[in-house]
């Protein structure tokens, strides 16, 4: 393929090759997940990583003050007048000691990529701004997605803002207020489905088929491109190292694609000499690839995955009417879409996988909010994660740990407001009643 960017199917047995002018979430061949790829020489790409940090002094120019596209010689599949940009990824590293303290680790050595400070508060803006600007490269005017929450306030956030249509598929009853409230005031079309989120990936599959809608899923290739770029972040927050672990929490397991890939990426092109370890976490109520991966020993095995394992699997959660359930309503999924692509980041990476209970997530999440930034509960299995990685000896204490904090603490203010309010949680922070009355309200401050 001549072309400087590609999209190609990731079964090495397939290997189908197509423009970046068509859109679509799956290969038209044999069905497998596509990858955005490069003709590297033809890009441009800087020696050294370093050398994206001169556009800090050039942020007046709008793709040098966006998060994603100042690293665009690492993304570049379209043209700068499709770009579409709302200043997404304007995220920190925080090296954060009392975090540290609670998970076991030493000083200095934890640190915290809060992806909630993005324009819609989740990292999904991240992938959305790649996205839109494929959707806006082919000419789409409508789209849709299926969505716990953040990808449809995402989607809404940006379609609103390059004039395309939107529609978003969400589980009647499971999704967070602060999401739903995002979709539905930014304007989107929001559709309830009586059904979880993967009764809503499959719906939604089908209907943008049908009716030609541009899919914003991390099924969409492009999307991960732009999510590779949170890898990049990190880095550059580590004064361009780069660090020993990257702990993520997997739903749809688009993020761990996209870091995987990012990764491997910046190996082949020389520009870090070595590749982090990942680790994965699940919460228990959907620990699919937990199960698959650690159980069933499910793995990427150079691109000839057992379908096999993966088919009885589903099939056995179809026979039990399963369905997933947890706190981190962000991750409760138990049929993940980029499952394939994730147990290839997983290669790369040297990953783990875990599954951590709703009570150490709603604790790390108390943690966090205490010494950080604060974060939603799918962004704190992280840190429960990563304890329990420092308990079993597999995560040392003076390793560097970089943990991405996907979702903004508002997202779920019921299970915060839940958490500390009943007095349950290790470190709940209750309200005290007061009469109105100075001399007792005096009495109560500490
Ligand atoms: N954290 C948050 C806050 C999320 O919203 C999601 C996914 C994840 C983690 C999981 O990321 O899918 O890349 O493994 N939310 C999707 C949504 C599914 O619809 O908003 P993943």
């Amino acid at each position: 393929m001549a072309d400087a960017a590609y999209q190609k199917c990731i079964n090495p047995a397939c290997g189908s090759e197509f423009d970046c002018g068509q859109a679509m979430f799956k290969c038209p061949a044999c069905g497998e997940l596509l990858d955005v790829c490069y003709n590297w020489d033809s890009m441009n790409v800087p020696g050294k990583l370093s050398e994206f940090a001169k556009r800090w002094g050039t942020r007046d120019n709008k793709l040098d003050f966006s998060g994603v596209w100042r690293f665009r010689e690492l993304l570049s599949f379209c043209k700068d007048r499709h770009k579409v940009s709302i200043g997404e990824g304007q995220t920190i590293l925080q090296q954060n000691d009392a975090v540290a303290e609670y998970v076991d680790m030493g000083s200095g050595r934890l640190y915290l990529q809060y992806e909630g400070l993005n324009p819609s508060g989740s990292f999904k803006d991240n992938g959305m701004t790649a996205a839109f600007s494929h959707a806006r490269m082919v000419g789409a005017t409508s789209s849709a997605c299926a969505s716990t929450g953040n990808t449809s306030a995402s989607v809404a956030l940006y379609a609103h803002s390059c004039g395309v249509k939107c529609t978003v598929f969400i589980g009647s009853g499971r999704i967070a207020f602060g999401k739903l409230s995002q979709a539905m005031d930014y304007g989107a079309q929001t559709i309830q489905i009586l059904g979880d989120f993967d009764d809503c990936m499959r719906q939604v599959q089908d209907v943008c088929t049908k009716l030609g809608l541009y899919l914003l899923n991390s099924l969409n290739p492009f999307r991960l491109e732009g999510q590779k770029t949170i890898m990049y972040r990190i880095i550059e927050g580590l004064g361009w190292e780069v660090p020993d672990w990257i702990v993520v929490p997997g739903g749809n397991l688009g993020n761990s694609s996209a870091f995987g890939k990012a990764f491997g990426e910046l190996k082949q092109l020389g520009l870090i000499d070595r590749i982090p370890r990942m680790a994965i976490i699940n919460a228990t109520g959907a620990e699919t690839l937990t199960d698959l991966v650690n159980n069933k020993k499910l793995c990427w095995n150079d691109g000839k995955v057992d379908q096999s394992i993966i088919d009885d699997y589903y099939a056995d959660l179809t026979a039990r009417n399963f369905s997933p359930h947890t706190c981190a309503s962000a991750i409760e999924i138990s049929r993940p879409v980029n499952l394939k692509k994730c147990l290839r980041a997983i290669d790369i990476c040297d990953g783990v996988v875990r599954a951590v209970p709703d009570e150490e997530i709603v604790d790390a999440k108390a943690i966090i909010g205490k010494y950080g930034l604060g974060c939603e509960p799918a962004s704190a299995a992280t840190i429960a994660g990563l304890k329990r990685l420092r308990a079993e000896g597999l995560i040392a204490s003076d390793e560097r740990v970089a943990c991405v904090l996907t979702g903004h603490l508002l997202k779920d203010p019921d299970v915060t407001v839940n958490y500390h309010k009943d007095k349950q949680g290790r470190f709940s922070n209750p309200p005290i009643e007061a009469p109105n009355n100075l001399d007792e309200i005096l009495k109560l401050i500490e």
